[in-house]
């Protein structure tokens, strides 16, 4: 399999490219605007044909790729049955698997972050990795104070459906802080310091507390993705 993972340093970022091998198709996942041009790059110099692009969600603190990657590549764009993005070509139900030359993701709903939030898991046959979008993140999870989040489906899907999963299946979130690539699901079940010998009700106190500034890009990034990313200046 070839896997890329891409890190965009304004909004910390992670974008990840997986195809089934060098020169064939591919499919990339929460693609940032600015980054467009490496990521085709990329595409290029591998061989491959870019056949899907997938949001988890809808961002708040960038501007996504997918509509710019739809019109260079004619790939798909992909979300979440609940987007309200009207812009996307295709909207991916809980449980449907996408398949891209032999590249199985299967997408899951696991709201909490926001109300529209998919995880999407590699070989769901026998889990290799999950790419977790803002619900679970790496030590942490994602922020539920707006665009409908909420604390306890936050938990719900965490406890429920992510760690539902084999606890070496390898965790690929959206974004890090603090400069880890990747970790899995048995590592933040037993150090995510959000989550670990925590209750629910624990979760919910903790995450209605977090007292954070907005994003600074959120009344730019959300209105533009809404449209894909090709509205924004
Ligand atoms: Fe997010």
């Amino acid at each position: 399999m070839l896997f890329r993972q891409f890190f965009d340093h304004a909004s910390s970022t992670y974008t990840y490219l997986i195809a089934s091998s060098r020169g064939r198709e591919a499919v990339i996942i929460d693609p940032v605007k600015e980054q467009v041009a490496q990521y085709l790059t990329a595409i290029e110099q591998l061989g491959l044909r870019l056949v899907k692009a997938i949001d988890t969600h809808t961002h708040a603190d960038h501007i996504t790729g997918l509509g710019d990657l739809r019109e260079r590549t004619g790939c798909l764009s992909i979300m979440g049955e609940y987007t309200k993005a009207d812009c996307v070509s295709c909207r991916v139900t809980d449980g449907e698997v996408l398949d891209t030359d032999g590249i199985r993701l299967q997408a899951l709903y696991t709201p909490g972050h926001t109300s529209e939030s998919f995880s999407f898991v590699l070989a769901p046959d026998a889990p290799v990795a999950v790419f977790s979008g803002d619900v679970l993140m790496i030590r942490g999870t994602g922020r539920t104070d707006f665009q409908n989040g909420d604390p306890g489906k936050s938990w719900d899907s965490i406890t429920r459906t992510l760690f539902a999963l084999p606890d070496d299946t390898t965790l690929y979130p959206a974004h890090d802080y603090k400069g880890w690539t990747s970790s899995s699901i048995g590592e933040e079940r037993r150090f995510n310091p959000r989550l670990a010998g925590k209750t629910r009700e624990q979760y919910i106190e903790i995450m209605n507390n977090l007292d954070l500034p907005d994003p600074k890009m959120m009344d730019v990034a959300i209105p533009a993705n809404l449209a894909c990313g090709l509205d924004a200046g």
